[in-house]
């Protein structure tokens, strides 16, 4: 039965491709579109991806230029690996770029799509709720009000470890800072854990954010061929439906509690559900419960895994340069004190550690591309005429790696930014990690306090070495790509005391 469906969709597919690539190619021909590699028909370039697009687009802009275009099924795609064309779009042109994402037909699940601050055009909503987010939540004085909780939540990571410590077993280091992040976030949202490093049993709440994510990053043929929605031939809409109801039901039982709270006691500003919860109080019709949810469930979605892999790499660029990892831990010892518990506001006074952070976000950028976006309308940008709709992405990874931007840019040298004014917060073009413009990642000062806070407890405190009968060059830089770019195998670390 699935096969006969499936044969019926490709022979409509067919028929409708072609009819449309007759009846536009001659209009888009008159504009002078950026150059790609020829698309064949109903596939376009498909066929060129891979399975790693970062790589695959990277090695076509070296044949074709830094803005190319490709035709992935139906939807044409622009990939942009320049900074100056990247600041074109992002500062230059950001209204008209920012306004639409590139929404996966994943992110329809439950109407995601309609309401996370992710996800939803640049309209009255959004605005509140970036509002929020950079007032209310991740603002330096609301961070510094709430930094107890995550202080408290790295002292755990550094127990955890204590324990390998004593008894000579190997970490899983890239899991044990993924549970401290969740945790980090669920404390800073909720008040409360969401991970526990002691059992391997995952929560209810990771596991279906986790299968999210899987989901969205499978490749959909629905995202190539939009025409293919309702039918959703691949399930990947139906399986997030059913996480995202998880995940939202869990949701709905800690506001609940919370609302039950707040009639008892009052009203609170400790944690980011206060600060939504209060927000819609005070400002009533702005954004509702469905935006506060889903923009929730978002900041899981983009602040976990993200400031979880940052650190998991940076653990083994350390391993892999013990010169490095070295002057690191001479820095801690003479700005903090061997051993020494680190505390955020301390990051400021460590030079080096903000040096490696950088130069971790630059080789290993959280995801390979910024969040996909959709020009409103047709727009000449480098002399070439980028279409409205079609689906425009920044190749964080490719400009962090260009030879001609970068001095040996696959060398691991925080020293280049020792001094160099190159910042990640979005000024840069050439290192724009957190992407730039209306839509910069509001998280951003939150990841910038996490991940040196991790780093530099984990080698204030121990020296490391690698799992018994491995050697750092054994580590695998090999990357796996999905939203994010992760280690493909965590190394195995084993705590030492000092
Ligand atoms: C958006 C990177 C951590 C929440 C983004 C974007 C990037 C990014 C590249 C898209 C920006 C653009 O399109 O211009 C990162 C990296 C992180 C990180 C590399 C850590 C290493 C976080 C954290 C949170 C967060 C900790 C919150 C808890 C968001 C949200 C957006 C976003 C809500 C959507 C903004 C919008 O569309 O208006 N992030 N992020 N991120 N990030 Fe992050």
């Amino acid at each position: 039965m699935d096969s006969i469906i499936i044969t019926i969709v490709i022979s409509l597919l067919f028929a409708l491709t072609l009819l449309q690539t007759i009846f536009f190619s001659s209009r888009k021909n008159k504009k002078n579109l950026p150059p790609g590699p020829t698309p064949f028909p109903i596939i376009g370039n498909l066929h060129q991806v891979g399975s790693q697009p970062h790589k695959s687009f990277t090695k076509l802009g070296k044949i074709y230029g830094p803005i190319i275009r490709l035709e992935l099924g139906r939807v044409t795609t622009i990939v942009i690996s320049s900074p100056s064309i990247a600041k074109e779009i992002l500062q230059k042109q950001d209204p008209i770029f920012s306004a639409v994402r590139g929404v996966p037909d994943a992110m329809h699940a439950s109407n995601h799509f309609k309401y996370s601050a992710v996800w939803i055009p640049a309209n009255s909503h959004w605005r509140s709720l970036r509002k929020i987010l950079a007032t209310n939540i991740f603002s330096n004085s609301r961070l510094e009000a709430n930094q107890h909780l995550r202080f408290k939540k790295v002292q755990e990571l550094i127990a955890f470890c204590g324990k390998s410590c004593e008894n000579g077993s190997s970490i899983k280091i890239g899991e044990a800072v993924f549970r401290t992040s969740l945790n980090l976030l669920s404390n800073t949202i909720f008040s409360t854990d969401f991970a526990d490093y002691y059992s391997t049993k995952a929560t209810e709440f990771k596991d279906a954010v986790w299968n999210i994510v899987l989901n969205t990053t499978k490749p959909n043929m629905v995202d190539f061929f939009p025409i293919l929605r309702k039918i959703d031939p691949q399930g990947i809409r139906r399986r997030c439906s059913g996480e995202f109801k998880k995940v939202l039901k869990i949701m709905d039982g800690l506001i609940s509690e919370r609302l039950e709270q707040r009639k008892a006691n009052g009203r609170r500003s400790e944690d980011v559900l206060d600060e939504f919860l209060n927000y819609i109080e005070d400002h009533p019709g702005e954004i509702d419960f469905y935006h506060m949810k889903h923009t929730i469930l978002d900041l899981f979605i983009a602040g976990t895994d993200t400031t979880s892999s940052s650190t998991e790499w940076g653990m083994a660029e350390l391993m892999r340069h013990p010169d490095i990892m070295k002057k690191a831990k001479c820095e801690l010892e003479d700005v903090i004190g061997k051993g020494k518990t680190i505390t955020e506001n301390d990051v400021a006074r460590l030079p080096y550690l903000r040096c490696i952070v950088k130069e971790i976000l630059r080789i290993h950028p959280g995801g390979p591309f910024l969040v996909p976006r959709k020009p409103t309308e047709d727009v000449v940008v480098h002399g070439y005429t980028i279409p409205k709709d079609s689906n425009v992405l920044i190749s964080t990874w490719a400009l962090g790696r260009d030879p001609s931007l970068w001095q040996n840019p696959l060398e691991f040298r925080p020293e280049r930014f020792e001094n160099s004014e190159v910042d990640v917060r979005g000024h840069n073009f050439e290192l724009i990690p957190f992407g730039a413009g209306r839509r910069i990642c509001p998280g951003m000062p939150l990841a910038l306090k996490m991940i040196p806070l991790m780093l530099g407890s984990l080698i204030n405190t121990f020296n490391w070495t690698m799992a018994p009968g491995m050697i750092p060059e054994d580590i695998n830089m090999e990357e796996e790509v999905g939203l994010t770019i992760q280690m493909a195998h965590s190394p195995l670390l084993v705590p030492l005391p000092l």
